[in-house]
């Protein structure tokens, strides 16, 4: 009885505990989220919409991107080591927290699809995604984007992003102007034509859209 009598406050003082911890964890998250979405708001919008969205095909979709991806590029445009005036300038003011808190407020918005009404054009670019141009040894995307094009820690997602964007990233790897990715993606475009680099990102823009839903929204 009296080992009853003891455990139980002792008992609540662990829970009051755990539950302090549990509220002080929620709180710390819910702070990352706020400053994320209110830097997100003021600072980021006018460029990529207030959810990663951007309206513009120059500027690339951030909704549904890889959190530690976003966090990289992030850290590589705030170190000069990834080179667009614009953003560095941006990034330059960015603590490690808000970066990361920024990289986890988009990972989590829904991406939106972006597709050609091309299907030919289409066709060839689904044909460069998956087997790559054995002929000019162009490696096939498939290999390490993976079939959905998701993207993960180390690969960004291409599955929606503006063909616009993709194109002026494929070229700008080529160019060797982006080399924040230690040379996989030079290696990549140098065999790459013009027509199966338009492709190509015609294709990812569409990638994760299904007949249903064609624009891929929810
Ligand atoms: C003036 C317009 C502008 C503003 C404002 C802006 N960006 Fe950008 N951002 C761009 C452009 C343009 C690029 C593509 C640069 C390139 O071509 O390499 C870019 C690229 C990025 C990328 C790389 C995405 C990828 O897929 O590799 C990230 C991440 C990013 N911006 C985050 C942000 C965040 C976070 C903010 C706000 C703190 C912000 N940007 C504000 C124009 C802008
Ligand atoms: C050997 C592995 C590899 C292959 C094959 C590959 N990629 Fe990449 N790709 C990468 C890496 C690594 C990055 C960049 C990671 C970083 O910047 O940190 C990247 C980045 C990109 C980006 C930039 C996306 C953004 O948000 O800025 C595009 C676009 C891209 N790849 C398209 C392609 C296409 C199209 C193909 C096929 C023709 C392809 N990749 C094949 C490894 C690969």
């Amino acid at each position: 009885m009296a080992h009853h009598q003891n455990s139980r406050p002792q008992r609540l003082a662990r829970w009051v505990a755990l539950g302090v911890l549990v509220a002080a964890a929620g709180l710390a998250h819910a702070q990352g989220n706020n400053v994320a979405s209110v830097i997100a708001r003021n600072q980021c919008a006018v460029c990529h919409g207030e959810q990663g969205e951007s309206t513009n095909a120059q500027f690339p979709q951030l909704a549904g991107q890889n959190a530690q991806y976003l966090r990289k590029q992030l850290e590589d445009f705030r170190a000069g080591t990834r080179k667009y005036d614009a953003m560095n300038a941006i990034a330059r003011e960015l603590t490690d927290a808000q970066i990361q808190a920024l990289g986890a407020y988009y990972e989590v918005q829904k991406p939106a699809q972006h597709p050609s009404d091309d299907a030919l054009l289409v066709g060839v670019g689904r044909y460069i995604y998956e087997r790559g141009n054995i002929y000019t040894k162009v490696p096939a995307c498939v290999s390490c984007h993976s079939a959905s094009g998701q993207g993960s820690a180390r690969l960004p997602r291409l599955a929606g992003q503006h063909p616009q964007y993709v194109e002026n990233q494929l070229r700008r790897f080529h160019a060797k102007e982006r080399r924040n990715d230690s040379g996989a993606m030079a290696f990549v475009t140098e065999g790459l034509s013009e027509l199966e680099l338009r492709a190509v990102a015609a294709y990812v823009g569409g990638m994760g859209a299904s007949a249903a839903n064609p624009r891929g929204r929810p």
